[in-house]
Order: structure tokens, then sequence, then C-alpha cells
């Protein structure tokens, strides 16, 4: 199973395949908020330190979302990504 880590909580978490970051965080209260949960307001955007390619690909409506907010090509919304096929390490974004 996939693991989660997220750095500045120092956690580490086993996930089912296909399974959403935003269940995994709300299940274990770590430090990344949401707001809209819909990819619409920007209060979930993390850091993917490692292991972009075992999150679920970027959407339009969150690719022009990213765009917009001027991101930097490492950031994601957790709201928007599923983590499937190995490990993923995040970090909330500054
Ligand atoms: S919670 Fe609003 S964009 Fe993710």
């Amino acid at each position: 199973m996939p693991k989660v880590t997220i750095k500045t909580d120092d956690l580490t978490i086993e996930v089912k395949d296909d399974y959403p970051l935003i269940d995994m965080c709300e299940d274990h209260d770590t430090s990344i908020l949401f707001g809209c949960r819909d990819g619409a307001c920007g209060a979930c955007m993390v850091k993917v330190i490692e292991g972009d390619e075992h999150l679920s690909p970027m959407g339009e409506d969150e690719k022009d979302f990213l765009e917009t907010m001027g991101a930097e090509p490492d950031e994601r919304l957790a709201c928007q990504c599923k983590v499937s096929g190995g490990n993923v390490k995040i970090d909330v974004s500054e």
C-alpha cells in the first residue's frame, strides 16, 4: 500500500490505492487545511516533494486554477488528488 508523508507534521500514513488525499488528511488531523473541497479556493495547496507520479493526473480545472494562482510546477490542490501505486511526500505550501 502507498504511504503518504506530510513533512510539516512529521507524519507517514499508509493508505489504500486510489485513496483521496483529503480523506487521509482529515482522518489524521494534519496541518493541511481545506475550504471548498472542490478545487476552487486554494486553501489546500500543497508542495509535492516526492512521488508526483503517484498522484492522480491534474485535470483541466485544477491546472487552470493553479495557473491563475501563480502556483509553482510542484504544487497541487490536495482536495483534487488521489494516491495510488507508490509513496508520496508532500508539505504545506508557503
Ligand atoms: S479545498 Fe478549496 S481548493 Fe482544495
